[in-house]
This record gives structure tokens, sequence and C-alpha cells, in this order.
């Protein structure tokens, strides 16, 4: 079966191979007068509107804008409980710190298997309702053998990616030490069959650079890719052991130095942009606005990493502790208004950025899966339609209901 969706006003493709051509007002990446055809979960064709081949149905997109659909590169779903106190005290003006993660985890320890699949799939109903099309979560609510491996399983079954964070936290009242061992041993062990990456908080409150390098080290030679939470609350050598390490992502990223940028800029010397070469990819930044102003904390410098040529992605950090919100919507427009990024820098780094840090970009190594992230024959059919003319709306209309169609894989979700 396929499907034909013409008259799109603006398509953000964000595959940056083809001709810029400034006088009919497109970037790279961008066309107007647009037309798409998905042929099952693929994409088979992109082009004019009116070179559009038929196709067995057709959808009028009446001059709307079509991004790819967003690719929500970090994300916790797999809990339970509530935090809303701990937000009011701190809009009172009480600093974040990472001991809150311990009251979500007693709720998510005491949550049924069918309480915590019915929250986590109304989570992610809500995300893929906002333009959500790629989606990766994490474990870290758990921080015991069988509750972490029941979330990394739980999680595998909702999310497209899935990461292990059982150095999230110590647990009150456990040996960090030997806390780090479980997470290097047994936990690990456990949870291996359902997870790709493995990310550690290396930070204040949480785990040292000593205890996080052993946490790298050991899921790497377990096979998993890597991330890092990282220089969220503090400078910290989370950035530089992301880098080390061949991470493909550090998240957070607020407190920077030059070392850290340059490091991260050197990880991406001599990758070709749009990555269809095939080289080997450096470490994402990953910048989390809901997350900088949920927890009143420095803007993470996203103008100044991309303009030291660092790959920048956007992701929601949807949790209960720090940001609440699974909009990647809404973190696009805080990107533009408040991070000083244009509106299709932004757009790139919520789509192009966001499988740049799964890996699933054109010119990976995706396992045979198919490219997320850009609009191109032969990717993935993960289209976001927007009640706009332009993506620029996003920025222009800030807060507004924008999403009117989404495709994930070719199937309408919305
Ligand atoms: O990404 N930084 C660590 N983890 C989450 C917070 C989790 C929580 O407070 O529950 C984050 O912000």
């Amino acid at each position: 079966m396929s499907l034909l969706i013409d008259a799109i006003g603006e398509l953000s493709t964000q595959h940056l191979t083809g001709e810029a051509s400034p006088a009919s007002g497109e970037g790279a990446g961008v066309l107007r007068d647009a037309a798409v055809v998905l042929e099952g979960e693929r994409i088979a064709w992109v082009g004019r509107s009116a070179d559009a081949p038929a196709a067995d149905e057709r959808y009028d997109a009446q001059g709307r804008a079509v991004l790819p659909g967003w690719v929500d590169s970090h994300s916790h779903l797999v809990f339970a409980g509530d935090r809303t106190a701990e937000f009011e005290a701190r809009m009172a003006g009480q600093a974040y710190a990472a001991g809150g993660i311990g009251v979500t985890t007693a709720a998510t320890r005491a949550a049924s298997d069918g309480e915590l699949r019915r929250l986590l799939a109304g989570r992610v109903a809500e995300a893929v309702a906002g333009g959500t099309t790629y989606l990766e979560t994490k474990t870290g609510y758990g921080l015991e053998v069988g509750h972490e491996a029941r979330s990394a399983a739980l999680a595998a079954e909702a999310a497209d990616e899935v990461t292990y964070l059982g150095a999230h936290l110590v647990p009150a009242g456990a040996d960090p030490e030997a806390y780090t061992d479980l997470v290097c041993g047994a936990m690990l062990e456990a949870v291996r069959p359902h997870v790709r990456w493995a990310d550690v908080f290396c930070e204040t409150g949480a785990f040292t650079e000593e205890q996080s390098r052993r946490v790298l080290t050991a899921c790497r030679d377990a096979g998993l890719g890597l991330r890092v939470h990282g220089n969220q609350l503090g400078p910290g050598p989370g950035v530089r052991l992301a880098v080390e390490f061949g991470a493909a992502s550090v998240d957070h990223v607020n407190f920077l130095d030059e070392a850290d940028v340059a490091a991260l800029a050197g990880s991406w010397a001599g990758w070709a942009d749009g990555g269809a070469a095939g080289d080997p990819a450096g470490t994402v930044a990953t910048v989390l606005p809901a997350c900088d102003l949920s927890t009143r904390a420095p803007l993470a410098p996203a103008r100044r990493l991309l303009d030291a040529g660092v790959q920048v992605a956007i992701a929601s950090n949807c949790n209960p502790g720090t940001s609440y919100t699974s909009s990647v919507s809404f973190c696009v427009t805080t990107a533009v208004l408040q991070m000083g990024l244009t509106v299709q820098e932004a757009v790139r780094a919520a789509t192009f950025g966001g499988a740049l840090a799964l890996r699933r970009h054109i010119g990976a190594d995706t396992d045979g899966q198919r490219a997320v992230g850009s609009i191109a024959v032969g990717h993935r059919a993960d289209l976001h339609l927007l009640d706009a003319p332009s993506a620029t709306h996003l920025a222009y209309r800030p807060g507004m209901p924008l999403t009117h169609a989404v495709w994930r894989a070719g199937q309408r979700m919305r």
C-alpha cells in the first residue's frame, strides 16, 4: 500500500546532501511545494508536488509543513509515583539534587508490572501524539538487580531504544563501591538481553569519575553503546569521559569549559556532514531545554557548541524529577527562543541530531534498521505534519498545539 502526501508547503527533510537554493527560499534540507510517497514502512519518493508519482492513496497537506518525526534520544519513562512537592519546593528556591531519584525508585519498586506497563504506554502515547516517532528510554528507577531487569524488559516492549542506567544513584544505605560492582556485574548481566545502551550519571551526589569509568568500561566490554549524563549540576569530568570512551552522546552539558567544548568538537573532526559516507560519528552534545527550565539551571550552551562544530541533539528528558514533559516541540521552541538556535538548527537537532545520538542516522551501521531523523528514499516513514505553513511557527507561536498528523513507520498515529 502506498500513500502520496502532496501539497506540502515546506518539507524539512534534514537530508543535507541536496543542493541549497536560496533564491526559492529553500535552504539545504528544505523543499517548497513538495510531496512524499510512503510505501509500507519506508519512504519511497521525495520531490516536487508537480512531479509526484501516483499512489494507492492521497493525503492533501493543503500547504502545511512536514518535518521528520521527532527523535527523542533521552527520556526516563519507566517510573511510578509523583514528585510535585519536590517541584514546588524548587520553584520556591530549593536547588535540584540527585537524591530525588530515590523517591521515584521507592514508588517504582512498589508498582506492579501491570501498573508500570500502563503508565509507560500512556507516556509513549503522549509523546507520539506530540510528534515523536522514535524514542529512547532508560532504566534507572529500579536500582536493584530484579527491578532494573524488570524496567529494562518493560522499556523494550514500548520504546525503540533502551538504555541501562543502573548507575543513576547509589541507593540509600548501599556502599557506593559495592553498588558500582553490582552495576558492572550481576545487574548488567540481568539487563543485557533488553538493552542496546548504557549510561552513567557522572555528577556530585551520583557517581564519581572513577566509578563512572568502571561502569563505562564494563558496559563497553559487554558490547553496549555508551552515553553519559554529564556536567549537569556543575563543571565535572562527564564530557571528557564521554569523549574518551567514544560515547554516542553526553547529555545535559550545562557547565562546560573551553576544554570540554574542544574535546567534543575534536570528536567530530573528519566527519562529513550528513554522514552519508558512513564516517564514524563523534560524541553528540544532547541539550535538554525543558530540564534546564524546570531546574532553573543555566541553559546549556547549544549556540556555542554548534559554532564550535559540535553535533547537537535536543531531547525531552521526560522524567518525574527534572523534566516532566515529553513535548519535543516545546524543547525546540525553547532552544530557538532561549538558546539562540535558528528554527532549522533546532529542528535538525531534534530529528537528525537525535538519530545521530542513537546511531540511527543515514550512514550509521543500523543493524539493518532503516535510518530515522531525516526524510529521504529508503528511510523509515516517520513524518510530523504541522498545522502551520512552516516550521518557523513552532517558535513564532510558542505553546500552540501545532501537531496535525503523525506517521510512524508508515502508520498514521494521529
Ligand atoms: O536526567 N540527571 C539524572 N537523571 C534525571 C533526573 C532524574 C530524577 O531526578 O528523577 C535527569 O535530569
